[in-house]
């Protein structure tokens, strides 16, 4: 196992090239292990050149990590998306059946700026950025990936929310013709995939959009054309293909909590202490890549402990 260790420490400003150059060493690394049939290793060639080139001459840098990501083959093939099917695989399989572009969000609720924006005013060069950030699925298993997007809390600045805005509810895309999962007749998901933060969660700076991973543009079956990152939180309250925000004055109902409120409460902070009822919480299996998967301990708030103070006054446990 080829292990690429990136000395940056946070904050560090890694010039694009450099990065590209260290991804092309991960991925012809990863490439050997690969048999001669192995599909192309991207396939977005849905997303506008724009947002393409906006991404990947995205140069700050704002979080690293010394871990080894995951390979880019494992991140785009290995999903979560309930939306194209439930298998691991049906994301990246039925992707090619979604097009994204153009993309609006509608902002609304409790705000006095409520609106609608587009990808192209969202996605300013300015505003990005790339942070490499675990994802620990509650199903145990989890990726260090690098992404390109921006901090939720300036987007949502912009709509001013009001003082009754205590929450802030994500919509993920329906569109039944393109996502075939919202055609299956035995879904338990009541479709649109729904979401939510308190709103100190929402404008805490590790909140993330991301627009972008590996230096290009979202592919479909990854949450294109924007996803939520809450990476001290459980892969699933990270809403894919966004296309609605609103905030509201209660904890709003969401779908994992709807579909077994026991089993995926409102919070949802990664604790190693706070086994799922079917299955412990305190380990994961580390998808590398290159066909390497390590069981590793699981850290409280997935290692990002300065989101703590968040919680400063709550049993953990019992808000789970
Ligand atoms: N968002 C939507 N709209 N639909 C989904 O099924 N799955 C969630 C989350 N976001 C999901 C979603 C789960 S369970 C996980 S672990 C992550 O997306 C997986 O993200 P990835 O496929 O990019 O690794």
């Amino acid at each position: 196992m080829a292990k690429l260790l990136l000395p940056d420490t946070e904050n560090d400003v890694t010039p694009k090239a450099l990065f590209l150059n260290r991804r092309t060493i991960i991925k012809t690394a990863g490439a050997a292990m690969l048999s001669s049939a192995a599909p192309a290793l991207f396939a977005n060639s849905a997303a506008p050149s724009w947002l393409n080139k906006k991404v990947q001459n995205t140069v700050y840098r704002s979080m690293s990590t010394d871990e080894t990501l995951t390979e880019q083959y494992d991140a785009t093939r290995y999903n979560n998306f309930y939306e194209f099917g439930t298998g691991k695989d049906d994301p990246a399989k039925y992707a090619s059946e979604f097009n994204p572009y153009p993309w609006e969000i509608a902002v609304e609720g409790e705000c006095d700026a409520p609106g609608v924006i587009s990808l192209e005013d969202l996605v300013t060069s300015k505003a990005l950025e790339e942070r490499i950030l675990r994802l620990r699925c509650v199903e145990a298993w989890s990726m260090v990936i690098p992404w390109t997007g921006l901090e939720l809390g300036t987007l949502l600045k912009r709509f001013k929310p009001n003082s009754r805005a205590k929450y802030v509810v994500f919509e993920s895309v329906v569109r039944k013709e393109e996502l075939r999962g919202q055609k299956d007749r035995f879904s338990f998901i009541d479709w649109p995939y729904v979401e939510g933060l308190r709103i100190d969660e929402a404008m805490h700076p590790l909140s993330f959009l991301a627009v972008g991973m590996y230096g290009e543009a979202l592919p479909p079956q990854n949450g294109a054309p924007i996803r939520l990152l809450v990476p001290w939180k459980y892969g699933f309250k990270s809403a894919k293909s966004i296309v609605k925000i609103r905030f509201v004055e209660k904890e709003p109902k969401t779908t994992w909590n709807i579909s077994n409120p026991k089993e995926y409460g409102f919070y949802s902070n990664v604790n190693p202490n706070k086994s799922h009822p079917r299955w412990s919480q305190a380990t994961e299996r580390r998808i590398a890549g290159n066909g390497n998967i390590e069981r590793i301990p699981t850290s409280m708030f997935n290692g990002y402990g300065e989101v703590a103070s968040l919680y400063s006054d709550m049993d953990l446990k019992l808000f789970y």
